[in-house]
């Protein structure tokens, strides 16, 4: 498959055969991850720049060690250590960036579309590491390579609860946008103000009750509150979210069937998911970080050099 794409902004840009072409490129480095000596050449020479503008573990951290693993140089910027505290554009300051001729920009920024906007204004690779509430497109490819290692390709007709935030939550923007390319049935449940109002989803199932929302489910995804994004009264009180909408073992009882719990982290447990099942057998959270770093390896490899593993 040829490899069209400068950057990686939203998911909606990949066809279902893109899809699995990065999962397979992903899995096909993911075997250095387990290596003695954790590191190949393939990128020696090319140079990433992380910018962070907003806080980040998982994310950040993968794409360093990716880059690392492949022998980029990498450089991280973040919103406090950068000249945006003086009063510095956003342009002005990716300008500056693309002055040092990097390959790639790894980008997480509080506003929707920024990096949409900086991808315009550079000539190198930007990647889109969580935009606002728009967009987390490498979160979805990690979760659907994590889901991969469970249904090898069969996702059609395969249902997803995905459970919380869903108005204010990237995640769950790109994971629809994805899941339902690959033919997965998306059920979404919170509290009336936490769905989205301006949605122009099909084909989607809405539940407020939990109860209900995980009959027949194949996997659940739970989000994480994102009180950062939200305005004042949109909840009455946390303690009455987690009774309604925690998710706890007695709701995979009523899956009726063996399924996989995922939540993108950070978790907040106790309220969007028991501390016991968030570190059962059932959860595969952890699984989803390991398959972070093979993705964005993955990703940093396509966009850079445009090549193929595969014909
Ligand atoms: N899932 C996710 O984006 O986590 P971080 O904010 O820790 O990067």
């Amino acid at each position: 498959m040829q490899w069209m794409h400068k950057d990686v902004l939203d998911t909606n840009q990949f066809t279902s055969e893109e899809i699995f072409y990065i999962l397979e490129t992903a899995k096909s480095f993911q075997e250095i991850n387990t290596r003695a000596i954790k590191k190949v050449p393939t990128l020696k020479g090319k140079s990433v720049v992380l910018f962070f503008a907003e806080p980040s573990t998982r994310t950040k951290t993968s794409f360093d060690m990716a880059g690392k693993r492949l022998s980029a140089d990498t450089f991280s910027l973040s919103k406090s250590s950068s000249s945006l505290t003086k009063g510095e554009t956003l342009k002005d300051t990716v300008l500056t960036l693309q002055a040092m001729n990097p390959d790639a920009i790894v980008l997480r920024h509080n506003c929707s579309g920024a990096a949409q906007f900086i991808a315009k204004q550079v000539s190198c690779s930007v990647i889109n590491a969580g935009d606002g509430c728009h967009a987390h497109p490498t979160q979805a490819l990690l979760d659907a390579f994590t889901l991969n290692e469970y249904w090898k390709g069969e996702f059609a007709g395969k249902k997803v609860l995905i459970l919380g935030d869903i108005a204010h939550s990237r995640v769950a923007r790109s994971n629809i946008q994805l899941l339902q390319k690959l033919g997965v049935e998306i059920h979404i449940c919170a509290p009336r103000t936490l769905l989205p109002r301006d949605s122009t989803w099909e084909n989607i199932r809405v539940f407020s009750e939990l109860d209900e929302a995980v009959k027949g489910v194949d996997a659940i995804m739970c989000l994480r509150l994102q009180l950062e994004r939200q305005s004042d009264g949109l909840l009455p009180h946390l303690q009455e979210y987690a009774f309604r909408y925690c998710l706890q073992e007695k709701h995979l009882e009523l899956a009726g069937k063996d399924i996989k719990i995922l939540h993108p982290g950070p978790i907040n447990r106790g309220l969007e998911i028991s501390s016991s099942l968030a570190d059962s057998k059932d959860s595969v959270i952890l699984e989803q970080v390991s398959a972070g770093l093979a993705i964005r390896m993955a990703l940093l490899y396509l966009c850079i050099t445009g090549q193929n593993t595969q014909e």
